[in-house]
């Protein structure tokens, strides 16, 4: 197990956003959350990532660093826990006056503080992964959406995390560009990477997935593997979100 969230709780005000929930993400393995709009999956995500601040839980790493958000967390517990994982999000949020190479070294270089010459080495080697070896010195306004995703990627690659977080990383893409970013995200697990991923996509996440969580109005409704929540759901509600999204009116 990599890491272990119990009894985690967020609101925002009287919106209780997350309730009581219990994820396990194992280590090497791939964990896709669905569910329909406002159930709390990119809550999820930025509670995983420290970008919020739970009310409640525990979180334990299989390393032994445990936080317990039942106190307010110290800035050095919130480091921590932020360079455990790197983030995907939907609208890639690259630098507009950076190119694609200066977008993926700027985290390490800047607050990682590594040595520049080894992270533009690294920079350059991971671009090539994701398929874009002769777009490193392009500006985001000169690469197509699934290009400046596949840089976000590797922006979040170079800061090394444990785990990598993906938030409906294809759902700004026009579709004939989803695929070359889901590629990317298939060549990750292969790889065996630790990752969550929120995604509509639910044959690629029937295809990528170990472990799929159905969340509906703050709490996990159903969880399995591939098979069993996303084609013999048990849960009424699962059947209606998968059929809403399988069958568009
Ligand atoms: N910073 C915030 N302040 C106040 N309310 C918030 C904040 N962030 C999220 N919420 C509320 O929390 C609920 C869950 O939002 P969240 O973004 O986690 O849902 P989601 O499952 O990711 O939805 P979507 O599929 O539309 O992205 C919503 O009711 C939302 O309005
Ligand atoms: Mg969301």
């Amino acid at each position: 197990m990599f890491l272990s969230v119990k009894g985690l709780a967020k609101s925002f005000g009287n919106n209780e956003v997350l309730k009581n929930i219990d994820v396990e993400i194992k280590e090497g393995s791939v964990l896709s959350i669905i569910g329909p709009s406002g159930s709390g999956k990119t809550t999820l995500l930025r509670c995983l990532n420290a970008l919020e601040q739970p009310d409640k839980g525990i979180f334990s790493f299989s390393d032994g660093l445990i936080i317990n958000f039942d106190n307010k967390l110290t800035k050095k517990e919130i480091l921590q826990l932020r360079r455990k994982s790197g983030m995907v999000f939907q609208s890639y949020n690259l630098f507009p006056h950076k190119t694609a190479l200066e977008n993926v070294i700027e985290g390490p270089v800047i607050v990682q503080k590594r040595n520049k010459a080894e992270v533009e080495e690294l920079a350059r080697e991971l671009l090539r992964k994701v398929g874009l070896e002769d777009k490193m010195n392009l500006y985001p306004h000169q690469l197509s959406g699934g290009q400046q995703q596949r840089v976000g990627i590797a922006r979040a690659l170079a800061m090394e995390p444990q785990l990598m977080l993906f938030d409906e990383p294809t759902s700004a893409l026009d579709p004939e560009l989803i695929g070359e970013v889901l590629r990317v995200i298939k060549d990750l697990a292969k790889e065996n990477w630790t990752m969550v991923i929120v995604t509509h996509e639910i044959q690629f996440a029937s295809e990528v997935s170990d472990h799929v969580i159905f969340m509906d109005g703050g709490y996990i409704v159903e969880q399995g593997k591939p098979e069993e929540v996303l084609k013999h759901p048990k849960e009424e509600r699962t059947k209606q979100f998968l059929d809403r999204i399988l069958n568009p009116a």
